[in-house]
């Protein structure tokens, strides 16, 4: 493992902890929109991933999900999402994770995603495939979107712009054996890397979302693009992640 990865997993374990020691408490919680909220365990998390990273990797650029990050012009970018599944996390559901990637040039090099109540760890690094508590994963073998389960999650701008969002949900949950909405994007690739999602997709994710989730995908041998069919970058606005296999189908069948 590299200083790299060895350094976003010890992080994201003690903040994956902290937030699972406070999660019965009725913690502060503020909005960011209507729908958007972050508690104070967002800040708190954030904090102690942002402190450690920049103590381990002073010159490398961190980009945090609640404003904690530093840009230092590095080729080197943290993604960070210190707690994903806020709303579930205020609403007391054991249902969310820390996601921790680091980009080298625009390319995912090494990706940790945990989820705390599950003790399920996820780890990747570019050209080693991906584990999940130290166990390689791959995606599923399903070929057929009839026969697949799939994910999705709702942006925060839904109730301003529902249309695209409900007609590719109605087109998935019509032609496939079900879609689950868990409320963790991470998670939700990190599924999908361990063969339990056949597919995912999801509008208007940000880079904290997806930056390790990505490498963990294609690391287990799944594909991931945007609606159209471009390769993902974190500054798409569009992700389709899939074990490759209902790729193309997918892709036919969702709106742009
Ligand atoms: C959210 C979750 C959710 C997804 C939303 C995200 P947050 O992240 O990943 O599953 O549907 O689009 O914004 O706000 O809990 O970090
Ligand atoms: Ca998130
Ligand atoms: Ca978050």
């Amino acid at each position: 493992m590299s200083q790299f990865l060895s350094a976003a997993v010890f992080i994201a374990k003690k903040a994956g902890s902290l937030l699972r020691e406070n999660m019965e408490r009725d913690v502060h919680i503020e909005f960011k929109g209507d729908i958007d909220l972050v508690t104070e365990m967002d800040k708190k998390s954030e904090k102690m991933i942002t402190q450690y990273l920049e103590e381990q990797f002073p010159s490398h650029n961190i980009v945090a999900e609640e404003g904690g990050g530093i840009d230092q012009g590095s080729q080197y970018v943290w993604y960070i999402d210190p707690l994903d599944g806020t709303s579930n996390y205020a609403y007391h559901i054991p249902w969310f994770s820390v996601s921790i990637g680091l980009h080298k040039d625009g390319e995912p090099i090494a990706g940790v995603i945990y989820h705390p109540v599950n003790d399920e760890l996820f780890t990747a690094e570019a050209g080693n495939g991906a584990f999940l508590n130290g166990k390689p994963i791959g995606v599923s073998h399903r070929d057929k979107v009839e026969d697949s389960l799939f994910a999705t999650g709702f942006p925060y701008y839904v109730k301003k712009k529902p249309h695209r969002v409900l007609e590719n949900f109605k087109r998935f949950l019509l032609s496939s054996r079900g879609v689950r909405r868990f409320g963790s994007a991470a998670i939700d690739l990190a599924y999908v890397a361990c063969g339990k999602y056949d597919g995912f997709w999801e509008e208007g994710l940000k880079s904290w979302d997806t930056g390790a989730g990505i490498l963990l995908v294609r690391e287990a041998g799944g594909s991931v693009t945007d609606y159209p069919g471009k390769r993902y970058t974190v500054f798409c606005d569009t992700i389709v992640a899939s074990n490759g296999k209902i790729h193309d189908e997918m892709l036919k069948r969702i709106t742009i």
